[in-house]
């Protein structure tokens, strides 16, 4: 739930009809069956009209787990495919999956995600997010949420770089973020306000030939329609895509240094999100302001170094992404505590997934690792 959004045409009572000629079909589009956070949409056309159906096969990304931490350069992932076929899963489990997306070429073809809700990360570059809820432009530095269900297309993709988290379990703003109204507390880093949502625009779609990617993780089933599938009159609800840019996320800083949850920005079930943003330093006169050692015993945790000047971590550059698994200790490099002593901020920017089940590491990743980040402690 963020918080309720009305657009457009709708009958004053919901399940009844205004205009017995000029039905629109209502369609509950929600999480958790009937229990969790809905919208109702009005379809123009019935949503159920397929033409026809194919299914289109996945490569598997070939999770498998590593015992020792590890850092792996996305820069040297090329260019390839659509938004849709350009995804590059490089971490992941039964929950969730961490992919880097860089593609090559526009589509006019649809996706829905079957499976998984998914956060885009915006690491670069800027366009349209254009979904059935509306249009919504996007930035570098934008989160974007979208529901698994919406069915969506992203424009100017192929100018842009990605960073994607798909999940089983619903992401959504941490409970201890929200007062028992559902509204967003006064201290957490981020407000409703900074939060954008899709603008409905109820436009006249020709009848033609539209194709929609249904993502089930291990195929595309891939549905023909005469129908342009943004066929909205108007929607309401709770449950809708949405995007918060991380220039609005007000980070916490301490006298002393301040653990992860404070950088939370999402949760979910099986993983938490955090965001690391350029800030002040903590301010005790002799505060240790980098991070000290710590054993994550039940949890894998994921970093994507997004922007910033990384020097004080030996090996890593942007779009880098370092996994430090748990069971393993792990912390400062050699020299890095003595380097940071007296500094007074950082312009690093990093999004964070703690990850609750092992993350495993694809084949991809394993070809982009650097053999030697375990020795980085050994100088
Ligand atoms: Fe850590």
């Amino acid at each position: 739930m963020v918080y309720y959004v009305k657009q457009g045409r709708m009958p004053p009572t919901r399940h009844t009809y205004e205009n017995r000629r000029k039905l629109l079909r209502e369609e509950l589009f929600g999480e958790e069956s009937f229990d969790g956070s809905y919208s109702l949409l009005y379809h123009r056309n019935e949503p159920t009209r397929i033409k026809e159906i194919r299914e289109v096969g996945k490569k598997d990304p070939g999770f498998g787990v590593r015992d020792v931490h590890t850092l792996v350069n996305t820069d040297l992932i090329r260019r390839e495919g659509d938004f849709i076929t350009g995804r590059k899963p490089l971490f992941g489990n039964d929950r969730v999956i961490i992919s880097i997306l860089k593609p090559s070429k526009g589509t006019n073809n649809f996706f829905r995600h079957g499976m998984r809700d998914q956060l885009i990360f915006v690491h670069h570059g800027d366009g349209s997010f254009r979904s059935i809820f509306g249009e919504m432009p996007f930035k570098s530095g934008d989160y974007i949420y979208v529901p698994k269900g919406s069915v969506y297309n992203l424009g100017n993709a192929e100018e842009s770089e990605f960073l994607l988290i798909e999940s089983r379990d619903n992401i959504c703003i941490p409970q201890r973020y929200l007062n028992r109204y559902g509204q967003i507390k006064e201290g957490v880093p981020y407000y409703s306000r900074d939060i954008r949502h899709p603008k409905l625009r109820v436009e006249n779609h020709r009848k033609g030939e539209y194709f929609v990617y249904v993502d089930f993780d291990d195929r595309y089933v891939v549905e023909t329609r005469d129908e342009h599938p943004f066929d909205l009159e108007g929607w309401d609800g709770y449950h809708f895509p949405f995007a918060l840019n991380i220039s609005q996320i007000m980070p916490i800083v301490g006298k002393i240094h301040q653990p992860p949850p404070v950088h939370e920005t999402f949760s979910s079930k099986s993983f938490m999100v955090g965001t690391f943003l350029p800030r002040k330093y903590d301010f005790h006169e002799r505060a240790i302001p980098i991070s000290y050692y710590h054993s994550n015993v039940d949890t894998d945790e994921f970093l994507y170094y997004s922007s910033g000047n990384f020097m004080s971590r030996k090996g890593v550059r942007e779009g880098s992404i370092t996994l430090h698994v748990r069971g393993m200790l792990h912390g400062p490099q050699p020299g890095t505590v003595e380097n940071a002593l007296g500094k007074s901020e950082t312009n690093e920017t990093a999004v964070m997934v703690e990850s609750y089940e092992r993350l495993g590491m694809s084949v991809l990743a394993k070809r982009l690792e650097s053999k030697d980040y375990m020795k980085t402690w050994y100088a």
